[in-house]
């Protein structure tokens, strides 16, 4: 049974208004690049060395998992992991049901790694994995070769029959999603000639960046209908040293409390700024938020740099729908931004949120009205009137396992006149394990009722 399942919930508070938050952080490595760093380096021959992992629940799914079939993942207490791989092709057949606890990026993308591998595995995870809709995966993974069996719209408990004989596809991706490109690009890691991916909108692109880290030929060329992102199947791909940056998703929380909180100044150390991802900063930007950037380079093919964030006025602005897949898990915590804001904020083309660990749209009004601030979801988009400073708050919001509802009503929390609470903090740790220390070092106050 998984972790979120099982466990005892713990509610926590926020105390509101926060005293400034001030002090230097470095936000939890990125959840993506840390699942993609496991698995090429269990599917790489030789040593992976990973410097700055995600030690969050869902990465340790995507841990456990690989170790399930054949590859040794171990760590040090210096905190570096290392995977010594199978090669690719050369996973073994799990001899139980992968339990992915929370993790959707885990679970899809793995469903791509043994899509294309001749052995049958089993994958659940908690309430809300279950939940989640995986037909956008199994559909083209079938066109391959390989056979699912699942709920209804492919819901997990899944059984994947991976195919022996795997045939390279061309795909449009019918919804803006990284998740689906990536499973496909790795399901065709282990097919013989070449596999595409067509994406009409851009979409995160850590998959073909790392790739390129361990030397896999991956193209990317503008096509009439989006970019063809095609990956040359079978090569030779040997363990390589992989630097994770900062996760920007979570670096969100942070930036979002000290922009609120007044007088808080923060600096937030090695944040990935990968274009793909930075749409919250640059919408904050947008609306009037003193967010500098120091200090750029780039690490283990991967843009990275330090955040200075100042309380800031912000102003609501109109977000448009093109930005969505760049600041597709910010949504929550930018609501709350645009609560404190001045005027109305409007975020369009928001229907991906429905399916994420929740359904994130319906938990934002819901929330929110809760919190005393007017919102209102009109299709696939969001309004929030602003209050022009601090809203009422003195709610207590269901965080339904969604770690991001937590930590952006915890957020809300410390930005409100009353206090706020969640039901159950524990999902946090599917993401950022030490948020609440991190942010009580800046200032923070938390209670458990
Ligand atoms: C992720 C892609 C996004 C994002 C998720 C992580 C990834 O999902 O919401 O948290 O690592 O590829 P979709 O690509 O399905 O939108």
């Amino acid at each position: 049974m998984s972790r979120s399942d099982s466990a005892k919930p713990v509610p926590l508070s926020a105390r509101a208004p926060s005293g400034p938050l001030r002090g230097e952080i470095r936000a939890p490595g990125d959840k993506s690049i840390s699942h993609r760093a496991l698995m090429l380096g269990g599917l790489a021959v030789g040593e992976t060395t990973i410097h700055g992992l995600l030690e969050g629940e869902d990465v340790l799914r995507t841990a456990a998992a690989m170790r399930a079939m054949g590859a040794e993942v171990s760590r040090d207490d210096a905190g570096t992991w290392r995977v010594h791989g199978r090669g690719i092709g050369g996973l073994a057949e799990p001899s139980d049901v992968l339990d992915m606890g929370n993790a959707g990026t885990g679970t899809r993308l793995l469903m791509g790694v043994v899509a294309t591998h001749p052995f049958v595995s089993f994958f659940s995870g908690d309430a809300s994995l279950r939940s989640r809709p995986m037909a956008r995966v199994t559909k083209p993974l079938e066109q391959m070769g390989a056979r699912f069996v699942g709920r209804e719209g492919g819901r997990l408990p899944t059984v994947v029959i991976g195919t022996a004989r795997p045939v390279p596809i061309t795909y449009r991706l019918p919804v803006a999603s990284a998740q689906v490109k990536s499973a496909i690009i790795l399901a065709g890691l282990n097919t013989p000639g070449r596999t595409t991916v067509v994406e009409p909108e851009p979409t995160r692109d850590h998959t073909e960046l790392m790739l390129r880290h361990f030397g896999v030929d991956v193209t990317v060329e503008p096509g009439p209908d989006g970019d063809r992102v095609s990956v040359a199947g079978q090569p030779e791909i040997t363990g390589r040293v992989v630097r994770v940056p900062g996760d920007p998703s979570s670096a969100a929380f942070p930036i979002v409390a000290a922009l609120l909180v007044p007088g808080s100044e923060v600096t937030i150390r090695d944040v990935g700024l990968n274009p793909r991802r930075t749409g919250i900063i640059d919408t904050l930007l947008e609306m009037g938020a003193d967010i500098r950037v120091e200090g750029r380079r780039v690490e283990a093919g991967e843009p990275v740099g330090d955040l200075v964030v100042r309380a800031s006025a912000l102003r609501g602005i109109e977000v448009p729908a093109a930005r969505a897949p760049s600041m597709i898990d910010e949504y929550l915590v930018l609501s709350v931004a645009a609560s404190c804001a001045s005027g109305r904020t409007v975020m369009r083309g928001l229907s991906e949120l429905r399916v994420k660990e929740s359904d994130r749209l319906a938990a934002i009004a819901r929330g929110l009205a809760a919190c005393g601030v007017r919102a209102e979801v009109d299709g696939d988009d969001l309004a929030v009137h602003g209050c022009g400073g601090p809203p009422p708050g003195g709610a207590t919001i269901a965080t339904k396992l969604d770690h991001r509802i937590a930590m952006s009503f915890l957020v809300m929390g410390m930005a409100a006149r009353a206090p706020v609470a969640i039901d159950d903090a524990s999902p946090i740790e599917t993401s950022f394990p030490g948020f609440r220390g991190l942010m009580a070092g800046l200032g923070a106050s938390f209670q458990e009722p």
